[in-house]
């Protein structure tokens, strides 16, 4: 594994491998125990989006492994102002031991990847949220003792999470269940991966259809970052797209509920039910940590 752009590109078992690492990880820092892996090691971190999770956890992870890692907003950066990615990734690989990027387009991420010679962490693409899911699949991992033959429900856009779910759910052994608008369907070439792994995936618009039986609740914002602009007409065909109470009675009786955050209550969570799994979600958001450093130390010790 030299990059981690999209859970795509990776086994199986190197999923698993880094799951284990993670709760290793998460064993040692709750332990006291010292794992300085990168001692002395840079990672620059290009945000071209918000963040609150993925900034503070990396910048956070790379304290804790002993190395820096230095915030690069896009604005900032020459790349705002047109230098071609080919070059930035040139010119960083002569600086830096690692980037993590988050971005609009894959194809960027992919193209730092091609032209620079240090590993690259995709921190949030249109396409898909890698790092997100690693988190996400130790997180079920903890309360579910196995990933196997789990079901995972999402519920809403089928967007970078929806994407991200499904190949990572499928690589590890879970049944999938997306439950979408028919305009808002997950990624053909997700979908076409999915025929990989026949009767494992459903994606309809049938909620409750979707929600019968669950292990695992998840659902994400109806607008996602740079869709702003599409919020009110998301508003519109996406309501019903909801976990809510209705939900939570056709799936099993401790079926846990996931939401990558930030959650927008109400709109895709009801308060209620958010409330009520709220050390899940924390739990979730805290892996993101533990996750990100495996990824670190699995690219670049
Ligand atoms: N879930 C997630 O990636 O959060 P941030 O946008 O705050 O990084
Ligand atoms: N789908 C959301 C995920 C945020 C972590 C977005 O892309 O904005």
């Amino acid at each position: 594994m030299k990059h981690l752009l999209k859970l795509l590109d990776l086994t199986c078992e190197e999923i698993m491998d880094l799951l284990n690492t993670a709760d290793q990880l998460k064993y040692e820092l709750k332990h006291g125990i010292p794992h300085e892996h990168l001692r002395g090691k840079t990672l620059g971190m290009i945000f071209q989006k918000s963040s609150t999770r993925t900034r503070v956890s990396f910048e956070v992870g790379m304290t804790q492994l002993g190395g820096h890692a230095l915030f690069l907003s896009s604005r900032d950066l020459q790349i705002g102002r047109g230098e071609p990615v080919q070059d930035t990734a040139r010119v960083l690989s002569r600086y830096l031991d690692g980037i993590m990027i988050r971005t609009f387009s894959q194809k960027e991420v992919e193209d730092l990847a091609d032209f620079g010679t240090i590993p690259i962490i995709n921190g949030l693409t249109d396409f898909c949220h890698p790092c997100q899911v690693l988190a996400d699949l130790m997180t079920i991992r903890e309360y579910k003792s196995s990933l196997i033959d789990q079901k995972l429900c999402f519920i809403g856009d089928g967007n970078n999470m929806a994407n991200s779910l499904i190949v990572g759910g499928l690589k590890t052994g879970m049944e999938v269940a997306i439950a979408c608008p028919d305009n808002y369907r997950p990624d053909p070439v997700v979908l076409e991966f999915a025929k990989e792994y026949p009767g494992k995936l459903l994606v309809t618009s049938d909620i409750l259809a979707a929600a019968k039986d669950a292990d695992v609740l998840y659902t994400d914002v109806w607008a996602s970052m740079g869709q702003e602009e599409e919020a009110a007409i998301r508003r519109k065909s996406f309501e019903g797209y909801q976990i809510n109470d209705t939900v939570m009675a056709v799936a099993k009786p401790d079926a846990i509920v996931l939401h990558c955050l930030p959650a927008h209550r109400e709109e895709e969570i009801t308060s209620k039910v958010f409330e009520a799994h709220a050390q899940e979600i924390f739990d979730q958001a805290e892996n993101r940590l533990h996750a990100q450093k495996a990824v670190m130390v699995k690219l670049m010790k």
